[in-house]
Formats: structure tokens, sequence, C-alpha cells
């Protein structure tokens, strides 16, 4: 499958005659990884470029969606990884809703507090709980959520709101990566791109230097704030700031997932994009040959690349870049995700009734809580309900056994699910060689969300396509008009 004369003569059709490129043999991009980042890069690369591409798009495993997935307990699906989305990820919502895919009813979040009981555990008893309503009436219900709220602002108070400004000025600053594509400039590196919007300084601090800063409580800090990162990032308060603003985010209201599994925006985009999807192949090495790319897999295949984009984590892989690249150091948080069919046990917890316990339990942190988060997934009756649990270390089943008094379906899985956020973080680059390799997944190192993905993403495939065009000398002719709107981007243009 080798086919260097054919890239050399590309490259020199494409330094000579711009002009002629539709009718040349197309440029081969290969991706890999079949996530939601790799998915945005062949979607963007499609969508941005005049130029004829092959994509070329390599999954390890027998299906696409990387971190997005689901398991199926007793004939329902639910998401076994990358699960919630904000109502201001935008580039999700326009996936689900181009693809004509429907989303899980956003709740609104007195709905949420109407639905379900929530409680903070430290070891030995709970801190505070909400109260569960059992009562069929609205207006029964309606009082309740009333009361929940007043029993959460008594015990945190004004540092409540001090938290929802902080959050939403992250979130608004997060929105201008949706803004048009004259005004936002093509990004070479993570660091510039976090500067661009105003986010860089909360990767340098720690979430909790941040908040105690923005005037919250200790207490609002040790406890509340604890329990979402520990159940969004398997981490505590002192991981950085941003990657913490973002799971903070992602504990507010009207979140949504997509009806039958996020992983379905990933197979759609690819579906779409006419991308040539080899599964099950694994890319064991990365060989720079002068004008191209040479990706051997562990299958024995080898695959011929002009443009090379890496869309998944390098910290656990083990690719053979030649010559070799550098990349930030970095460690993944393992997430252990238990999904249990059963009932659990008052006496664990110390309650006499398992209807005592509340639908969400939240944890402070502590080496001695074994889990970090217990949820309800559904409730077929009261004795026969789907949790899932979140925990840094796997869950034996002594420990299962002491926690369900029944327990009929158990699944676990191990996700490396994000990274260890470590303030100040230090950024791999986009462009790993100075030439057409590239990495996606070096912005995860601000936040790891499924959104992040897509914009990191998307800037990658404008990134992809300003610098080839840099090479040919003749922008316009590789960028639709509609990137620079026919205008010369001047200092405002970051590539190269
Ligand atoms: C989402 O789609 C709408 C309608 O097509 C469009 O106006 C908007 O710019 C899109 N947003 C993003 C972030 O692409
Ligand atoms: C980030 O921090 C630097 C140095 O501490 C400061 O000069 C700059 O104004 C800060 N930027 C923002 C957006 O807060
Ligand atoms: C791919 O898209 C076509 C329509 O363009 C659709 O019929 C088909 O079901 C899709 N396949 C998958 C796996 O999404
Ligand atoms: C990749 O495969 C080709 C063809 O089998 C082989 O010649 C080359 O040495 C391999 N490269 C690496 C880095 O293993």
């Amino acid at each position: 499958m080798k086919k260097s004369p054919a890239a050399r003569c590309i490259f020199l059709l494409l330094i000579l005659q711009p002009l002629l490129l539709v009718s040349v043999q197309s440029l081969d991009v290969c991706i890999i990884g079949s996530g939601i980042g790799g998915a945005s890069v062949a979607h963007f690369l499609r969508h941005y470029s005049t130029i004829p591409l092959s994509i070329k798009l390599f999954e390890r495993n027998a299906v696409v969606g990387g971190r997005m997935a689901t398991v199926t307990i007793a004939g329902d699906t639910f998401e076994a990884g990358a699960s919630i989305l904000h109502p201001k990820n935008y580039y999700a919502l326009n996936f689900t809703n181009s693809l004509q895919l429907s989303i899980n009813q956003p709740s609104s979040s007195q709905d949420d507090d109407l639905a379900s009981s929530f409680g903070i555990w430290d070891g030995h008893k709970f801190l505070f709980k909400t109260i569960k309503s059992g009562s069929k009436s609205w207006i029964m219900q309606r009082i309740i959520a009333y009361a929940n709220t007043a029993i959460v602002f008594f015990r945190y108070g004004f540092s409540l709101l001090r938290m929802d400004a902080f959050v939403e000025s992250t979130v608004n600053k997060f929105l201008k990566y949706y803004e048009s594509l004259e005004s936002r400039p093509v990004f070479s590196t993570v660091e510039e791109m976090l500067q661009w919007s105003g986010l860089y300084n909360l990767t340098a601090r720690s979430l909790e230097d941040e908040l105690t800063d923005a005037g919250l409580s200790s207490l609002l800090i040790r406890e509340l704030v604890t329990v979402i990162t520990r159940i969004n990032y398997g981490q505590s308060v002192k991981m950085s700031g941003l990657a913490g603003a973002v799971s903070l985010a992602g504990s507010g209201g009207g979140l949504w997932s997509v009806a039958g599994g996020n992983k379905q925006m990933a197979a759609g985009l690819i579906n779409r994009s006419d991308v040539d999807l080899h599964l099950l192949e694994n890319i064991k090495s990365i060989s720079n040959l002068g004008n191209y790319y040479e990706l051997n897999s562990t299958g024995g295949n080898s695959y011929a690349c002009d443009v090379t984009v890496v869309a998944t984590p390098l910290d656990e892989v083990a690719i053979e870049f030649s010559p070799p690249v550098v990349v930030a150091e970095r460690k993944l948080q393992h997430t252990y995700t238990t999904f249990v069919r059963g009932i659990l046990n008052p006496a664990f917890f110390g309650l006499s009734s398992a209807s005592d316990i509340p639908d969400l339990v939240g944890t402070v942190e502590d080496p001695n809580i074994p889990f970090s988060s217990i949820s309800v997934l559904k409730e077929y009756d009261d004795r026969d309900k789907t949790f899932k649990i979140f925990s840094r270390a796997p869950m034996q089943d002594a420990l299962l056994d002491d926690l369900f008094s029944e327990r009929t379906d158990t699944i676990h899985i191990d996700w490396a699910a994000y990274p260890q956020y470590h303030p100040p973080e230090k950024f791999s680059k986009f462009v790993l060689d100075d030439k057409h390799l590239y990495y996606a997944n070096a912005f995860e190192s601000g936040a790891s969300t499924m959104e992040t993905s897509a914009v990191s993403g998307e800037n990658i495939a404008r990134l992809i396509l300003s610098r080839l065009s840099g090479e040919t000398m003749d922008r316009e002719s590789i960028l639709k008009n509609s990137i620079y709107d026919g205008k010369v981007q001047g200092s405002k243009h970051s590539d190269l």
C-alpha cells in the first residue's frame, strides 16, 4: 500500500498547479481513534476542505465511539462512559440535530430534584440528605423541591451563588469557540487557544484555590464541590481549575444525552463523512518517511498517509514514533464503573430501610471511602433497581456483598477515563513534528469532555487545511472561502 511516489507527485502538483488539484489524486488523511475527537476531525475536514481528501480512520476496537459506550441491563441501555452534555454544548447539539438523533429530555433542575434525592456520605454518616418525594401529587413534589433547595441553601448559604457565578463566567468564555470563522483564529498550540478565550489561567491553579478566591466557603468546597469533582473526574478539588469548572458546569440543570447512546454522534459523523473505516486495526507505529507517514498496524498492515491525526490519548498506548516525538507527561485517571442490578443494603449506611438511602450518594474526599458515588439509574420497583457506581479502584465482590443485600447483575468497566489534572498543566503540541502529524487530544489537558473534543477536532481540521494551503502558498485553493469570508486574516490569524 505504499505510495511515496504518488505522495511526492501530489505535493509537486500542490506547489506547481493548485488549479489542477481537483483532477489529481486526493490527499490521504489518516485518523487514529474513532471517538468524538477523531469523528469531529473527519467531519470538519469534509466540511471545510475544497480539495479531494481520502480519509482513513483506524479504530483498535470492534466498535466506534471511543470513551462513549453503552451497556445493556435488563433490556435497558445506559451510558457506560461519557454520559452528560451541557445545554450550551453547541457542536454536540448540532451533531445530534443534523444526524436526526433524538435527545433524552433535558431535565430542568427542578424536575431533577423532584425525581431524586441526594445525600453526601462521609464514610460514617450522611452529612445531609435531601427529602425524597414519594408523592405523585405535583403540588407535594413542588413543595418538597423548594424544601430541598432550602436544605441545601441553609447548609451552604450565599456561597452557592458565588459558585454559580464562577461556572457561568467560565462557560461564557468557552462560548467564544463558537464565534464565526472570520473572528476566530486557527490555533497552533493549546496554550494559544486557551489564552484567546481567557481560560488559560484556570489551568495554572487548583480548583480549590480558584473557588476560595471567588469567595466560596471551605464547607461548600469540601462537601458539594468535592462530590461533583469526584463524580465527574474521579478527582479532588486539588485538580486544576479549568477541568474543575467544567465539572461543576456538568452538575447544573438542563443536562442532556443522546437517546440510545452518545456514541451515535461519532458513528453518524463517520458514516456521513465518507470515511474508510478500519475497525480492529491497532496502529503500532508511525514513521515519517520524508514526504509521507507510514502507519503499521499490529495486524501487519501498512498504510501511507500524507497527513496523520492522533485522536486518542497517547498516555497509555504504545505507538512507536519515528523519529520520536515529545508529548507532555500526563497520567490518566482510571474510573471503575460498576453497574449493579439489585438492592442496596441499608445497614451499610447505618439505616434501617433501603428507601432511606438517597438516589444519588456522593462522597467526600477520604481514602477510607471505597467509592466516589452511587446512583440509581432505573427503578423497576422498590426492591429492584439498576445502580451505577464510580470508584478509583475496582469494586471487589466482598465489598459489593456488603453494599448490596441483593445483586442479580454486575458489570465492571475500567475506563482510562480522563487525565489526572495537576496544575500548572503542561500541554503537548497540536503539531507533533512541525510537519503533518497532529495530536487532537493535546487539548484534553485543559478539560476532557465530548464537547471539548469536538472543539479541538474542529480546530485541528482548520489547522491541517491552513498549513497545507500555506505550503502551496495559495491558501484560498484549499480552504473554502467561507472560512475566511474572502478576507485575508491579518494579525488575528495565528497559523504559520
Ligand atoms: C449549529 O447549527 C446552527 C443552524 O444550522 C448554526 O446557525 C450554528 O452556527 C451551528 N453552531 C455551531 C457551533 O456550529
Ligand atoms: C492571567 O494571569 C496573568 C499573570 O498572572 C495576568 O497578567 C493575566 O491578566 C491573567 N489573564 C486573565 C484572563 O485573567
Ligand atoms: C449511514 O447513513 C445512511 C444514510 O446516509 C443510513 O441509511 C445508515 O443507516 C447509516 N448507518 C449507520 C451505521 O449509521
Ligand atoms: C512497517 O511495515 C513495513 C512493511 O511491512 C516495514 O518495511 C517497516 O519496517 C515497518 N516499520 C516499522 C517501524 O515497523
